[in-house]
């Protein structure tokens, strides 16, 4: 895990009449990672998109494509997002009967693996885990929609993974997700994440200065 920290523009926030656009704007503005949330209106009480439009996507950008299934069932899908183009594939453990099953999918199909952690799961869901993945996103909002509250409590969670991870000599990024904006990105940074999603304030602040607001993010 490098100690640089990464910035992952949530696309839940674009355009999405002009996605393909949107991606090569956020290409060309800095971003490490894109953000692709994936919700099915049951895991998450909304719809966004599906491996299809991933596929359509992938040519816009070589950037990693940092894709976060908030879908259940999720097993059946992992290679579809995975021949669509993702390259990281992050699942909620609350969506798989199975934790060690879904991680074996995305493994054999030579992506990596993350694990996210909703603002009221606990570390105890991932600890037996934590060994065998990448990445673990922190949820800082509820799932399912952009432009909601920063959720400071889940700080904690934050800092008790670094913890371990650090302990435990693991090389495990740490992501944050979900209201993060130029006021407590530096809270969070603190607490242990090296890449910081953002959706709305890399969107909307300084009139939509996509270069400007991922600079911010990063440097503040
Ligand atoms: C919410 C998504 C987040 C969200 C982030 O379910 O997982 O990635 O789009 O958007 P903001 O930064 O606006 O909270
Ligand atoms: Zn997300």
């Amino acid at each position: 895990m490098s100690s640089r920290i990464k910035i992952s523009p949530s696309i839940l926030s674009a355009n999405f009449s002009k996605l393909g656009e949107e991606i090569v704007l956020l290409d060309k503005a800095g971003a490490d990672y894109i953000h692709v949330d994936v919700m099915d209106g049951h895991f998450v009480p909304n719809i966004t998109i599906g491996p299809e439009v991933v596929k359509k996507l992938r040519p816009c950008t070589k950037k990693i494509f940092d894709v976060h299934l908030m879908i259940s069932p999720v097993d059946k899908y992992i290679k579809s997002f995975s021949d669509a183009g993702a390259d990281i594939i992050t699942f909620h453990p609350e969506a798989t009967p199975n934790i060690d099953k879904t991680i074996k999918l995305i493994r054999d199909q030579g992506k990596k693996v993350g694990i996210s952690l909703k603002p009221k799961s606990n570390i105890e869901l991932i600890k037996d885990h934590i060994k065998k993945i990448d990445l673990i996103l922190i949820m800082s909002v509820e799932p399912g929609f952009g432009g909601q509250k920063f959720m400071p409590e889940v700080l904690p969670k934050l800092k008790e993974l670094k913890k371990i991870i650090t302990e435990k000599k693991l090389t495990i990024d740490l992501e944050i997700d979900g209201g993060i904006n130029f006021e407590n990105c530096q809270a969070a940074k603190e607490a242990g994440a090296n890449i910081l999603v953002s959706g709305s304030t890399i969107f909307k602040e300084n009139n939509g200065n996509l270069k400007k607001n991922i600079e911010l993010l990063r440097t503040n």
